[in-house]
């Protein structure tokens, strides 16, 4: 089980609407000790149906002492979102200290960064720093109108031409294979978004043979293929069928049961959690950016800390023996 996160109090000092359906709050944090980078994320302890659940957000640039982060409402929300709507100035929360996954390299001739919809979190701080050092940059960023970019005004200010924004009810879509084309040999190019985006441009930059170290990306862990639903897991191992709630996760509903589980990032990345699937009524929704597309077509194993099953049932090897309970 993880055990590094450092969890501090914070209270909220602000705030505000950056689109029509993303908030950012401001949190004063008591003893925070770094400085973070852009792409950092902390993890927020937020009650959903009164019980405690742990979400990942990004950071926004932030003065010190303060972590800021911005979080879409979302009409699948499995609770975290609707928490973090609902806090007012001076509720108290608790935060971690920020730790980075999605870290610019420093090290490209230019890059290319790409946000889809509430995707712009991280990417918004990488262009800020990336102007800051004078680096050679490109956004291009897409949401369905203008009144969900969150940002996008100051970015326009920021990146002047050197951001295009795609809006899908205009009709207009991003062109990966000639975005990644016109890109220099050692360009690099960060990506954050829905799932869907993810893996297509995974599978162009793999086929354009540039090095799958050049191309970093961030999910949403709630962006499936399916709606969550409630779903039963049967835990081979064990002996025992667990109810998954559809606001909650797998991993969570595992751990709460007692479960002994092993994870780290909880978005979906490290792997750590991955699960052997031994059987499934229904399909499963992989949301995670750690197997590759075969893998996943395999359906042997899945990440229990975002993936889910459609409804039904599933069972699951866990590799771990029951005297773990
Ligand atoms: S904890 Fe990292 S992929 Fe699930």
């Amino acid at each position: 089980m993880r055990s590094k996160l450092e969890w501090r109090p914070a209270r909220v000092i602000a705030i505000e609407n950056p689109a029509e359906d993303v908030r950012a709050v401001t949190f004063a944090v008591d003893g925070l000790r770094s400085v973070f980078d852009p792409g950092s994320h902390t993890n927020v302890k937020v009650v959903i149906r009164g019980q405690i659940a742990i979400r990942t957000y990004t950071v926004l640039p932030s003065a010190p002492g303060h972590l800021k982060i911005a979080v879409k409402l979302h009409p699948n929300s499995r609770g975290g979102s609707a928490y973090i709507w609902s806090l007012a100035d001076g509720d108290a929360v608790e935060v971690t200290e920020p730790e980075n996954r999605f870290e610019l390299s420093w090290r490209a001739s230019r890059y290319l960064l790409i946000a889809g919809g509430i995707g712009i979190t991280p990417i918004y701080g990488m262009a800020k720093a990336l102007c800051a050092r004078n680096q050679s940059v490109r956004l291009i960023y897409g949401a369905k109108s203008r009144s969900q970019m969150a940002f996008v005004d100051e970015l326009q200010g920021l990146l002047g031409d050197r951001l295009e924004t795609f809006i899908q009810d205009d009709g207009r879509n991003f062109d990966l294979a000639a975005e990644f084309a016109a890109l220099p040999a050692d360009g690099e190019a960060y990506i954050c978004g829905p799932h869907g985006l993810l893996e297509a441009a995974r599978n162009l930059w793999r086929a354009s043979g540039r090095s799958m170290s050049r191309l970093r990306f961030e999910v949403f862990g709630d962006s499936g293929r399916f709606a969550e639903q409630a779903f039963s897991v049967n835990v081979a191992a064990y002996d025992r069928t667990i109810e998954v709630r559809a606001d909650q996760t797998m991993l969570d509903a595992l751990t709460e049961a007692g479960i002994s589980m092993i994870y780290d990032c909880r978005r979906g990345e490290c792997g750590l959690c991955a699960v052997d699937v031994l059987d499934c009524s229904s399909a499963v929704d992989h949301r995670d950016v750690f197997f590759s597309q075969e893998e996943r077509h395999e359906g042997a194993k899945m990440c229990a800390c975002v993936s889910r099953a459609a409804g039904g049932s599933i069972t699951i090897g866990t590799g771990y023996r029951p005297g773990a309970i």
